[in-house]
């Protein structure tokens, strides 16, 4: 099982890529491995090497509080004993909203030339690769701490612990419906989402909820196909802004000081909602800004996504792409015919196939991400079918998910369905025009709608009457609530975030 060395470099070959000899190979960070402990009957097994999962599969705000307690101690505003996260201390935007807090580390990334401004520090590590990604995270950031806000509002007598945990679990759940109601189906088709996840059908426990190798390796990457080459920050009249012109996807990689000094979030995320996801063109499926102008911390060079990718997959050694359309159980690709068939494009399907020799060979991300997209999706037939069975898996083994028993009632639900990522933008910025659904673009003014004109949550449906025996505001010991029972929302509550940790 475990390896030696855990860094090496991927070496290309020269006449493809006519590449100078000193760039002729890329550094390469193994991924740790997990060996398993003692040898079970199958010998076999037990020499494999696995990866670790560095934090949560869970779709649940991890990504705004951290996977572990060490990272969430630091989000949480503490001393404010309010519920909230806390903010950074030095700068607001223009309006004076908050900003993420500082990372401490004296070898930031992110200290570019005389820009003395360090990384954000979110409850995921990536927080600073690029800009609009940074955006959305301080988007969850400023809905957490308005929720928080209006939830000590209605509930006086609930203490900061309450107040953050039930904050913290609308969160979750408006991660949950986002992504499972308005950007899976948009990503792997309303057929494959049908077929493959369905309706809810309540918490199985039989089913593995944790991230599969095949899915973080290779078919949830299809995304680096969608990405633009320009990040684009808009004016109010979603044109381009005067004072802070669109920017080179490779300008704002850990670059959070454009975000302070340059505007805030809203014109970068004005440009995320006016433009159009990248297109995979057959003959240049990345970007140059990520295959050549691509930052990972601790590499000092720029580095390749594409790359890095097909490397990952074998790093992890993961099946080739034959063996995964059988798993979902489509025609394997015998021959450069049969290749044709499922790729748009014939001259690529010659080229792999020439590369690769035999169809056995190909690399799983690279075939995924070259076969012709399911109707009304953004993904091939395979790429479909792992993501849609991760999902399901992700939705019916967690037994947190919001739609599970007990976890929110009724009237809460309802309130929770009304939410979308258009008016989380609206709440948290100072946008005031934007497409009803975030993930359907639009060109302005086509379609745009007034913030006005978008449902919003009503919070009062968490409004809990103070009798006796519910939590103190001012003590730390949680007391029974109402009627001497703690209500299933918040049992299911703490249990969820010790349990997803
Ligand atoms: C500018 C945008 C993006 C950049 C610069 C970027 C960069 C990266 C990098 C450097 C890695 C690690 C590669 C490795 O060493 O194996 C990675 C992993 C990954 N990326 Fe992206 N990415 C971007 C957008 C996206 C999008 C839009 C998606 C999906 C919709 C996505 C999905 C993934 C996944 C699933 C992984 C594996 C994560 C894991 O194993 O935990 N990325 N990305």
């Amino acid at each position: 099982c475990c390896p030696l060395t855990y860094y090496y470099f991927i070496s290309f070959l020269q006449a493809l890529d006519n590449l100078p000899s000193a760039q002729s190979c890329l550094p390469f960070n193994r991924s740790l491995p997990a060996c398993f402990n003692g040898f079970g009957r199958d010998i076999l097994q037990a020499m494999q090497q696995q990866q670790m999962n560095a934090i949560t599969s869970f779709i649940d705000g991890s990504v705004v509080y951290g996977s572990g307690p060490k990272v969430n101690n630091l989000l949480r505003d503490l001393c404010g004993l309010n519920g909230k996260l806390t903010v950074n201390e030095h700068f607001k935007d223009p309006k004076g909203r908050p900003y993420l807090p500082f990372e401490e580390s004296l070898q930031s990334v992110c200290l570019h030339g005389e820009e003395n401004v360090a990384c954000f520090r979110a409850g995921d590590s990536r927080v600073n690769e690029g800009l609009p990604l940074t955006s959305l995270h301080l988007l969850w950031l400023r809905q957490h701490n308005q929720i928080a806000e209006t939830l000590k509002h209605l509930n006086g007598h609930w203490n900061a612990e309450t107040i953050y945990e039930e904050t913290r679990k609308i969160i979750g759940a408006l991660h949950q419906i986002i992504t499972m109601r308005d950007y899976v189906p948009k990503i792997i088709g309303k057929e494959f989402f049908d077929n493959y996840i369905g309706p809810y059908g309540g918490y199985d426990p039989t089913v593995d909820p944790s991230a599969s190798n095949v899915f973080a390796t290779a078919a949830f990457r299809f995304g680096h196909a969608t990405i633009s080459p320009v990040v684009r920050r808009l004016n109010a009249s979603y044109q381009e802004h005067e004072s802070f012109p669109s920017l080179k996807l490779h300008e704002t990689f850990f670059s959070p000081w454009r975000i302070i000094k340059e505007g805030g979030i809203d014109p970068i995320v004005r440009g995320a909602l006016g433009t159009q996801a990248a297109a995979p063109h057959s003959n240049k499926l990345l970007t140059d800004e990520l295959t050549e102008r691509l930052i990972v911390l601790s590499i000092p060079q720029d580095m390749d996504l594409a790359s890095l990718n097909l490397q990952r997959g074998r790093d992890h050694g993961l099946p080739g792409y034959n063996d995964w359309r059988d798993f979902c159980g489509l025609e394997r690709i015998r021959t450069l015919e049969d290749f044709k068939q499922v790729v748009s494009d014939a001259s690529v399907a010659e080229r792999i196939l020439q590369l690769y020799k035999h169809p056995d060979n190909i690399d799983i991300w690279l075939g995924g991400l070259v076969e012709t997209f399911s109707p009304g999706s953004r993904t091939g037939p395979m790429f479909s079918c792992l993501i849609a069975k991760q999902m399901k898996a992700l939705r019916d083994g967690d037994r947190f998910w919001w739609e599970a028993d007990g976890m929110f009632s009724q009237e809460q639900r309802d309130e929770l369905l009304k939410v979308s990522l258009s008016k989380i933008i609206c709440e948290n910025t100072d946008i005031t025009e934007v497409p009803p659904d975030a993930f359907i673009f639009g060109k302005y003014p086509s379609g745009y709608v007034s913030c006005n004109n978008l449902p919003a949550m009503n919070l009062e449906a968490w409004r809990e009457e103070k009798s006796e025996g519910t939590w103190d505001n001012n003590s730390e010991t949680v007391q029974s609530p109402s009627k001497g029972k703690m209500t299933e929302v918040q049992q299911s509550t703490k249990a969820t975030y010790s349990t997803h940790m």
